[in-house]
């Protein structure tokens, strides 16, 4: 099985209970003034389908083909399929990001839960558009994911200011500390933005790298750990 497929299968259990659970409605509380959305990374489609019920008008942007599958099957099968502008490709290439900001117009750019799973083929890939970033060498080797993750929200705030539309960012944190503000702050200012709004939301998560037990087709709650979802709006 490729490494894409095991991430969106992996996916669709954590995604299915933050959608069970109201988490992505919650989320989108503070994007309802902006009609059309486009959203970074759908994952499976259910914070897509979130935003729909919202009554948003969204366009989706997502790299992994199996998580692109899984999200049209998903909105089939709720009957949405056809609400949805869906475009498979990789925000961190420059020609996918200035046909998006060439061909899209929207209100606003929405990035919740970042990240993706990555092999050495891959790393190897990204490693230079991590450098350009400005990480080092050590700090990727130290952490990959999160080496990562700053990379992709920096190039999906740039893309942003350069669409003239707010970006919204959710990402999952263990705490939320002065280095945590500090961060996206700089982020914000880096990139141009002058608004910077900063929110936080207590909730569970069964993403613990385990398989998620299931009987019966009911989930067990064994897995459940807590997680804080910080949200940050830049205008
Ligand atoms: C953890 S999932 C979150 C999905 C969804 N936003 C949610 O909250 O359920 C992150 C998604 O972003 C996608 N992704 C990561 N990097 C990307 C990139 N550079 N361009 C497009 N999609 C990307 C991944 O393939 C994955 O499906």
């Amino acid at each position: 099985m490729s490494i894409d497929k095991i991430y969106a299968d992996k996916w669709q259990s954590s995604s299915k209970f933050f959608f069970d659970n109201g988490y992505y409605s919650q989320m989108a509380e503070i994007v309802k003034p902006y009609k059309t959305v486009l959203e970074i990374g759908c994952g499976v489609g259910y914070s897509t389908l979130s935003l729909i019920k919202d009554g948003h008008k969204v366009i989706v942007v997502e790299k992994n083909h199996n998580c692109v599958q899984m999200t049209k099957n998903l909105l089939r099968e709720k009957g949405h399929e056809t609400e949805v502008n869906i475009l498979e490709g990789d925000i961190v290439d420059e020609s996918f990001r200035n046909s998006l900001i060439s061909n899209q117009e929207v209100d606003a750019v929405i990035c919740w839960n970042p990240g993706t799973q990555l092999d050495v083929d891959s790393l190897l890939h990204y490693v230079p558009f991590m450098l350009e970033y400005g990480l080092t060498s050590e700090q990727i080797k130290e952490n990959p994911a999160s080496s990562y993750t700053e990379m992709m929200l920096w190039y999906a705030c740039k893309m942003a200011k350069t669409m003239g539309a707010p970006i919204h960012i959710i990402d999952r944190c263990g705490k939320v500390d002065e280095n945590t503000v500090d961060y996206y702050q700089t982020l914000g200012t880096e990139v141009g933005f002058s608004h910077f709004q900063i929110g936080t939301m207590e909730a569970e998560t069964i993403s613990d790298g385990g398989v998620p037990l299931q009987s019966q087709g009911v989930l067990m709650n064994v897995h459940r750990m807590p997680v804080i979802f910080v949200s940050v709006l830049f205008e």
